[in-house]
């Protein structure tokens, strides 16, 4: 049964690799900029799982400090303004929980950002459990700043690892009138089940995507194209322009 509409409904938003394609950063399992994709340029078990980091840290502090590089140069594009613009003007709270680890949704404006996967600029000390900012690199062993123990991984979280944030998650999601997805393929779970929860919670859900992922026929509706046109579209018609 669908819930019932207040006057100023929350909105959750789950975004993928597809809402950050524009701005250059490759997605995981399509080629969005035609060039390959990252998971097929790198094996998933030699650079993202915590048996890769125990078995080649090196090879894994590269990846990660090159992916942390790379995300320094690129810029939010539309949508991420869109998602900030839409949190300033809509008069119910805007949730945004990212499977991104970049930072495009902050500095395109977003405050209310939970990121699920972690974040290629934090630092992970594995010893003191601090999670220092981190711009530079980490394969030189850098000390972490609050024990001075050289134990710093990404604070990113791998294949076989709990995702942060959840409970959070779920809380946002009761509270929530419409469910949004942009820019996700639906293939990893639990991010790929929320969809499912929201119908159970007996909210709308709408999906944004270039294509049709594999979520699609759980949503209400889905809306196909760049995220950078859709979502503005979007956007607009709930911000009536
Ligand atoms: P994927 O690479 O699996 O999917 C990206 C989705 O974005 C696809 O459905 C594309 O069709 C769509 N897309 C591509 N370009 C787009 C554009 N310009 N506008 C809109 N949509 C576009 O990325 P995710 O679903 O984010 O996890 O992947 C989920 C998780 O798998 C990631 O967080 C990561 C990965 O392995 C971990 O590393 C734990």
């Amino acid at each position: 049964m669908m819930r019932a509409m207040t006057l100023h409904p929350a909105i959750v938003i789950l975004t993928g690799a597809g809402i950050s394609a524009e701005s250059g950063i490759d997605t995981f399992r399509s080629g969005a900029n035609g060039g390959p994709s990252l998971w097929e340029q790198h094996r998933v078990e030699d650079v993202a799982t915590p048996e890769a980091f125990v078995r080649d840290p090196d090879l894994v502090l590269r990846f990660y400090d090159m992916r942390r590089a790379a995300i320094q140069t690129k810029e939010p594009n539309a949508a991420h303004r869109a998602l900030a613009r839409l949190e300033r003007e809509w008069p119910g709270t805007v949730t945004v929980v990212t499977q991104n680890v970049d930072d495009l949704h902050e500095r395109g404006g977003s405050h209310n950002v939970i990121h699920m996967h972690g974040e290629h600029l934090n630092a992970w000390c594995t010893t003191c459990d601090a999670r220092p900012r981190w711009t530079g690199l980490l394969i030189d062993r850098p000390p972490c700043p609050a024990c001075g123990a050289r134990t710093l991984r990404p604070d990113v979280v791998w294949f076989g690892e709990i995702p942060y944030h959840l409970d959070r998650i779920q809380r946002a999601l009761a509270d929530a009138h419409l469910f949004v997805s942009i820019g996700t393929s639906g293939a990893v779970y639990p991010a790929a089940g929320f969809v499912r929860l929201a119908r159970e919670l007996g909210i709308a859900t709408l999906e944004l995507n270039l294509e049709r992922s594999q979520g699609s026929a759980w949503f209400d509706e889905t809306r196909l194209g760049p995220a950078s046109e859709v979502v503005t579209q979007w956007v607009d018609q709930l911000l009536g322009r």
